[in-house]
């Protein structure tokens, strides 16, 4: 069967990547979390004191950073690993989302990840989740699907996953740093998130995770 790719982009919190992870499992295709990518190297910019505003130090600092995904064999999760540490939940707290678009913007950054995303899915066979999948790493992709949904909602979803996690944080404060992420990544220069001329929109705030994953399948089938 024709392998594809799969790119799944939209606001924060929409529900993209556990989506995301259901087709690909559904499809035996690989799942990667662009935004992982992102975080990982906030991490490591913030516990290196890199300065955001000096490109010869951001270059030197991208340089030692490697990032993997590994499958954990107990969660059965894709997790995160920055210079051979997993680094999964670390990069889902607060202090990471705060600072995370503050990174995204920064073209070096940009360049290094999308390289390296383009590279995880050469092959096809992937589902790939972010803000620039559909308009960058691969305007080519056969299926592109572009999540919304209400802010309160998709704060209401991520206040849950924290807590899950064991980080109580209020609502408002949840509220405000999506539309700040959503701000900031929406008019960078670099690859800003937008919709792709050919990407279907799907909001996302009154159905349900099997809605959406269907709404995906049905336009894979339609291709493979
Ligand atoms: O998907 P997630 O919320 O984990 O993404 C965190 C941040 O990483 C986004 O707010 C955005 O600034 C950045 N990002 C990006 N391009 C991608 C994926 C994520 O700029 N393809």
């Amino acid at each position: 069967m024709k392998k594809i790719v799969v790119a799944i982009d939209g606001y924060s919190s929409c529900g993209k990547s556990t989506t995301a992870k259901i087709v690909a499992k559904e499809l035996h295709y690989a799942y990667i979390d662009t935004g992982a990518m992102y975080r990982a190297v906030t991490l490591y910019f913030l516990d290196h004191y890199i300065d955001l505003t000096n490109p010869k130090k951001i270059n030197q600092a991208l340089s030692e950073i490697h990032i993997t995904f590994e499958r954990n064999a107990k969660t059965q999760r894709n997790e995160v690993f920055l210079n051979g540490l997993n680094v999964e939940d670390e990069i889902r707290k607060m202090y990471i989302s705060n600072k995370v678009s503050e990174v995204s913007v920064i073209p070096e950054v940009r360049h290094c990840l999308v390289k390296q995303q383009q590279k995880m899915g050469k092959k096809r066979g992937v589902v790939m989740d972010g803000r620039d999948i559909g308009t960058t790493v691969f305007p080519d992709a056969e299926v592109k699907v572009f999540m919304t949904a209400d802010v309160y909602t998709r704060a209401k979803r991520r206040q849950e996953e924290l807590l899950e996690k064991g980080e109580m944080v209020p609502i408002d404060e949840i509220i405000q740093n999506l539309q700040k992420r959503d701000h900031i990544d929406s008019t960078r220069k670099e690859s800003p998130l937008m919709q792709a001329p050919d990407a279907r929109l799907l909001d996302t705030t009154f159905i349900t995770i099997d809605e959406q994953v269907d709404f995906v399948l049905e336009q894979v089938a339609a291709q493979i």
